[in-house]
């Protein structure tokens, strides 16, 4: 069936809540992804930051094939190895103590959000969160979400987290009382425009939390598993926090998501005080396993550090041609340029689309590049060149 075709069905049957653009994908190879017209495309969104290793990977296919075939689900009442051997793995590269498995980013938040409480025992419940940050649409991680759009007719939120002036240490310190339990951060928003914390800050933020005794809770479900070119982009600043969200790229397109924790958050847990009927499954585990192997046994760690490095000079060699660029910002495979207020960012997304070239918006006027791990320097050069004859066609150079 057709493009066309495929979206008037779409648009009868499925709920109205994404705008989407006029395309729809049949299969994907690599860093390409073909639609129902048969018309292909460079991917530099990945299920936004979360196809880790593209598209049609033999051996990911084949994992999850023959873990189908053996265990796909059973209830958390019991154990399953998958989930024992991905548990390991992901405390031997986080430096955490323990996992908790959910589905997916807002519920792994969720789980933060919960998980503090318990630690606050009652008597401390508030969680101080940044503006601009960007947590997840279920209730509680979007209360936690600083940005009032995002809020907008499902008022009131939940009590006990209050707005912290993103990167503002006075701020900060003045929004902590006696009922605080935990600071949740990005260290770099990714919704929010691809906006890194400032290495000031977050030493206020480890200060105060040792101070105070809060918990430091950080959101990685967009920059975790490699994204920055470390497994997480904490460890990029030498943190030791107490609760990490992680999901997006955790499972390579397969849901899965996850809160790692502390001993200290760990000790405060029991039986039933938290559960998600298919996190953890066999099946899940398996995807997250071949992906955490696939980052080891082909270094991708390394390779994201030099790809993410050669996208940021080409990408600033397009700044010094193009005005409306003002700025290159970002870590590893997470990157995005700001533009002009006069750009109108949606119709650049869409020329690229008719382009063969996937893009998508982040925060004030940026547009993000958060492709699969697994890219190489002449996507990127081909990236490069749609884009800047997109530029060339809308902007007057320098
Ligand atoms: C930093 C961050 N946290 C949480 C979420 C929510 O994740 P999910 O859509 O899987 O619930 C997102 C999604 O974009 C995110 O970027």
């Amino acid at each position: 069936m057709s493009n066309q075709t495929q979206m008037t069905r779409g648009t009868t049957v499925i709920a109205n809540t994404y705008g989407r653009y006029p395309v729809c994908f049949k299969s994907g190879k690599g860093v390409y992804l073909t639609d129902e017209d048969g018309n292909q495309y460079l991917d530099f969104v990945a299920g936004i930051a979360v196809n880790a290793l593209g598209y049609g990977d033999k051996g990911y296919a084949d994992a999850l094939k023959n873990q189908a075939e053996e265990l796909i689900h059973v209830s958390n009442l019991y154990w399953n190895a998958p989930n024992i051997e991905l548990s390991e793995k992901l405390i031997a590269h986080s430096g955490m103590s323990k996992v908790f498995f959910c589905n997916s980013g807002a519920e792994a938040n969720e789980a933060g959000l919960k998980f503090a409480r318990f630690y606050g025992k009652d008597k401390r419940y508030q969680i101080l969160t940044m503006s601009n940050s960007f947590h997840g649409r279920t209730m509680g991680a979007l209360t936690m979400t600083g940005q009032l759009k995002y809020q907008q007719h499902v008022t009131p939120m939940l009590s006990g987290v209050e707005y912290v002036t993103f990167n503002d240490s006075n701020a900060l310190i003045s929004a902590i009382n006696e009922n605080t339990v935990g600071i949740m951060i990005e260290i770099i928003q990714g919704e929010g425009g691809i906006v890194t914390v400032d290495p000031e800050f977050l030493k206020t933020v480890t200060e105060q939390c040792d101070a105070h005794d809060l918990l430091l809770m950080i959101d990685e479900v967009q920059t975790g598993i490699g994204r920055t070119g470390h497994y997480f982009a904490y460890q990029a600043f030498g943190l030791k926090p107490d609760i990490v969200s992680v999901a997006k790229g955790l499972g390579g397109g397969f849901p899965i998501g996850a809160s790692l924790i502390s001993n200290r958050v760990a000790d405060c847990l029991t039986p039933s005080c938290h559960a998600s009927t298919f996190g953890g499954s066999a099946l899940a585990s398996v995807a997250a396993n071949y992906i955490l192997d696939a980052i080891e046994s082909h270094d991708l760690l390394v390779h994201v550090r030099e790809m993410g490095d050669y996208l940021a000079q080409k990408l600033n060699e397009m700044m010094s041609k193009f005005g409306v660029i003002q700025s290159v910002r970002g870590m590893g495979l997470i990157q995005g340029i700001e533009l002009s207020d006069d750009v109108v960012i949606p119709k650049i997304i869409n020329q690229a689309l008719s382009k063969g070239l996937l893009l998508v918006g982040a925060g004030h006027q940026v547009i993000r590049f958060v492709p699969p791990l697994i890219i190489e320097r002449q996507h990127i050069d081909e990236m490069i060149e749609i884009l800047t004859a997109i530029f060339e066609e809308n902007y007057k150079k320098n």
